[in-house]
């Protein structure tokens, strides 16, 4: 059967991309940033996941503002990476897996969330800059990615409650996909960030360590955030927190399972507009 090892979580802030593609790593305010992922790039050689379940969001690049899934799963056998701004990213095409991906929106739809099924989408940052920060600049992607965009760009935006008990029916989708595969979840965008009015510029680092505080060792509590909290205290961009609560409700100790070891935290301010924050949690 198939199994979860380990979740991965990271901002995905487009200029960190930008950074990687000219070549800037190395400079004064990039490198700090960079130094934060050294350790993970290692980790994610070592740990060679077979597939990586990707969630992420959108911002306004596959789904304009005429159609907005909720909850969208990516089921084609590749996705081409796009981009606003800076432009499509100089990075390899993303390879699917179209097969688990369809198991898994079977049981997930079967268990009562409804999911976008999604055949044919691009991709932009939310989901090429985690790969980035975590695999470099090779020529291909390590393995198969399962592309999975939220909606928290154009409100109503999913709860963190529901989010957190989304990623528990991916939890359990997975778990019961037959072939002998290791998956890993991956929960992006934040930390704290408001790209927009006159509070443009908020970062909160009191809440966001808090988060992570709070992701690793009190879950379920923390899944009973309102997004209005969100909003107040992580900026309007902070929302995009509750998806690394769908990649935590994935793991093992949620369904009574050894708590997660904590194999990395890194948290950095600024990059571009936002906070970076990042976590390994490997399922013992
Ligand atoms: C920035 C951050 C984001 O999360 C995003 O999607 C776009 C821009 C920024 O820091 O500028
Ligand atoms: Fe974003």
């Amino acid at each position: 059967m198939a199994r979860i090892t380990s979740s991965v979580y990271t901002s995905h802030v487009p200029a960190i991309g930008a950074a990687i593609d000219l070549g800037k790593t190395q400079e004064p305010y990039w490198q700090p940033v960079f130094k934060g992922y050294e350790y993970s790039k290692k980790w994610l050689e070592q740990e060679k996941p077979d597939v990586i379940f990707l969630v992420y969001n959108d911002h306004a690049t596959a789904f304009s503002l005429e159609v907005i899934p909720t909850f969208a799963i990516g089921t084609a056998e590749s996705f081409k990476p796009a981009d606003e701004g800076w432009g499509p990213r100089p990075v390899p095409m993303v390879t699917g897996h179209a097969e688990l991906a369809s198991h898994i929106s079977h049981s997930v739809i079967q268990d009562d969330f409804d999911l976008t099924i999604v055949n044919k989408m691009d991709v932009d940052h939310g989901l090429t800059v985690p790969l980035s920060l975590m695999c470099g600049q090779p020529k291909e992607w390590p393995c198969p990615v399962i592309p999975f965009a939220v909606n928290v760009v154009q409100y109503p935006v999913p709860s963190g409650k529901r989010c957190f008990e989304l990623g528990r029916a991916i939890g359990r989708a997975i778990r019961s996909f037959p072939e002998d595969l290791n998956v890993q979840i991956w929960g992006t965008g934040g930390m704290s960030h408001q790209l927009q009015g006159p509070r443009a510029g908020l970062i909160n680092k009191e809440f966001d360590n808090m988060f992570l505080d709070r992701l690793i060792a009190d879950p379920k509590g923390l899944a009973n955030v309102p997004h209005i909290d969100y909003v107040r205290e992580a900026g309007s961009e902070g929302i995009e927190l509750v998806m690394w609560l769908i990649a935590r409700g994935a793991m093992n100790d949620i369904e009574g399972g050894h708590a997660p070891e904590v194999k990395h935290r890194f948290y950095h301010v600024p990059a571009s507009n936002t906070a970076v924050g990042h976590l390994i949690l490997e399922n013992k």
